[in-house]
Formats: C-alpha cells, sequence, structure tokens
C-alpha cells in the first residue's frame, strides 16, 4: 500500500484548530503490522488511565485485542500503569457456558489480562451468562455502567460480517444489553476456539450497539485481510444495521487501529494516513 508519498505536510500556516476537529471525530490510524497495531491502541487506553486513575474501561474479546492486553501487561510490569482505581465492564459473554468455561470470556479475560494486572475483582463486570433472569441481569448491568459514570473508553473488534460486542446484522442501533442469536457465520468462526462446532453457543448476552454508542470514546481495532471487507463496510459504507460496526460513523470520538491488511479495502487510505499525520504534529505541538 503506498501510504508515504501521497501527501506532504503542508507548512506551517495551516490552520491546526481544523486538525483538533478532525482529531476529536474519527480517527483511522493504519499502522503497519498486528504489533504495531496493538501498541498504538495500548497507548491510547494508557493515556486514559493515566490521565484519569479511575477511568472505566468498556473490555472486548477474541483473537484481535490479545496483543492490547500484553503491551498493557508489559506496561503495567515496566511502566508501572497502576489499574487499581480502574473499572471494567466487558462487551459481552456466551450464553449458559458456565464462566469457568475454558472457552468462556470470564476465563478469557482472567487468563489473558485481569491474572496480570492490579485491577481489582470487584471492580471487574463481564455479562453473567448463567444469570436465571436475563431480562434482568441485562437491565441492571446498564444500570451499572450508568452508575459508574459511563464508560471512558469502550474497545471492540469487528466479526466479518461486521458486527460490534455480538450485535449481529440487523441488530436495532438503538439496542440496550440483552440476549441475542449469533449467525451462523459467528458460530463458524468462533469454532475454532471449541473443541468442535457442536460446542459452539448460539446465543450470547451482549451490550447493545446503543450501549456501545454510549461510551465517551470508542477504540476499535481491526487485523488481517479477512476483516478489511468489514472494515471497509464500517468505516466508508452507509450507516446501517446490516454493519453495526457501521455505527461508530455517528459517534464523536472514535479511533479506528488497524494493520494494512484490514485497511486494505479501504479507499482512502492516504487520506487517513494524511490527516493522522497532521493530527500527531498538533498534538505534539500542543503537548497532549
Ligand atoms: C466475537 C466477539 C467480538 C469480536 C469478534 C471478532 O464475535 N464477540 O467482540 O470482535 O468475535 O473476533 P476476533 O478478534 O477473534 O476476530
Amino acid at each position: 500500500m503506498e501510504l508515504d508519498s501521497s501527501f506532504d505536510i503542508p507548512p506551517s500556516s495551516i490552520p491546526y484548530y481544523r486538525v483538533a476537529e478532525f482529531a476529536s471525530n474519527l480517527r483511522v490510524i493504519i499502522e503497519k503490522d498486528y504489533a504495531a497495531m496493538s501498541r498504538r491502541a495500548a497507548g491510547i487506553i494508557a493515556k486514559e488511565i493515566r490521565s484519569k486513575p479511575n477511568a472505566v474501561l468498556g473490555l472486548a474479546t477474541g483473537s484481535t485485542p490479545l496483543g492490547v492486553y500484553q503491551e498493557l501487561i508489559r506496561m503495567h510490569e515496566t511502566e508501572n500503569l497502576d489499574f487499581s482505581g480502574i473499572r471494567t465492564f466487558n462487551l459481552d459473554e456466551y450464553y449458559r457456558l458456565r464462566p469457568d468455561h475454558p472457552e468462556s470470556y470470564h476465563s478469557f479475560m482472567s487468563k489473558n489480562l485481569f491474572e496480570k494486572i492490579n485491577v481489582k475483582p470487584e471492580n471487574v463486570s463481564i455479562p453473567d451468562g448463567m444469570a436465571t433472569d436475563i431480562g434482568l441481569f441485562c437491565e441492571n448491568y446498564e444500570k451499572r455502567i450508568k452508575d459508574a459514570g459511563g464508560i471512558d473508553i469502550q474497545l471492540l473488534g469487528i466479526g466479518r460480517d461486521g458486527h460490534i460486542g455480538f450485535n449481529e446484522p440487523g441488530s436495532s442501533l438503538g439496542s440496550r444489553t440483552r440476549l441475542k442469536t449469533l449467525t451462523e457465520e459467528t458460530i463458524r468462526d468462533n469454532a475454532r476456539f471449541f473443541d468442535n462446532e457442536g460446542e459452539v453457543p448460539h446465543f450470547a448476552v451482549t451490550m447493545g450497539v446503543g450501549t456501545i454508542l454510549g461510551a465517551k470514546k470508542l477504540l476499535m481495532l481491526a487485523s488481517g485481510s479477512n476483516k478489511a471487507r468489514a472494515v471497509r463496510d464500517a468505516i466508508e459504507g452507509p450507516v446501517s444495521a446490516q454493519v453495526t460496526a457501521s455505527v461508530l460513523q455517528l459517534h464523536p470520538n472514535v479511533f479506528v487501529v488497524l494493520d494494512e491488511e484490514a485497511a486494505s479495502m479501504l479507499s482512502r487510505s492516504a487520506y487517513y494516513v494524511y490527516v493522522e499525520r497532521m493530527a500527531e504534529k498538533f498534538e505534539a505541538e500542543a503537548g497532549t
């Protein structure tokens, strides 16, 4: 992908206040590979934690955020990144999969992040797929997010069909936390984590699209060419319930961090790279 030669940073007469406006809307950041994408996204989360030690983080599962979690653990171990005041809410959990099942999102989060940082267990919330009254649980989950002051930054992956959380195509763009039926494509995609496809749950409890839109900042990640179409549809396609990630276009404060493969179907990559360079220059000068 030709990213470097298309634009030059214009002379100092450029109206930097315009860049500030760009920087606070939808920033598409394209990094060379998965490792660089992970470092960049972890840096955004670390900045949030350092500026607000009691920040509320919205967290995600899947293979995509693993590198971010590794980087946050490294920063905790070597750079004193402190999670002791942090509260977390996870996006989703499989329905009727016991929390101690190795493929539950409870297990995933413990193993890949919580056991290795100093977050307090009482500050961690993950949807309870075992709740007897799921409707009531979902209402309370929404209330707990609200009582915590709302989510400061919500981390998101993206499904190959453009879903966020488990908000499959057709989900209402105003939806709140609820039980969702997974599509065949998602069940097949997630089968790689289970012994066989028959074991993959067909339902999940997930924050709704409206819940996600309520976060103060969104940080969506995508890596690899198998996500390129979903990324293009989400960022450059129409806002539609058929691609729930497209709702990011409606939010005022979004970072989309991609590797080059995931960005490969975007038609405006060179422009995003140019805007990002300007935003970085502005931030360096403003000392933010
Ligand atoms: C699941 C999760 C999503 C995740 C998606 C993609 O559907 N509920 O939150 O974004 O998988 O996962 P991966 O990052 O493994 O491609």
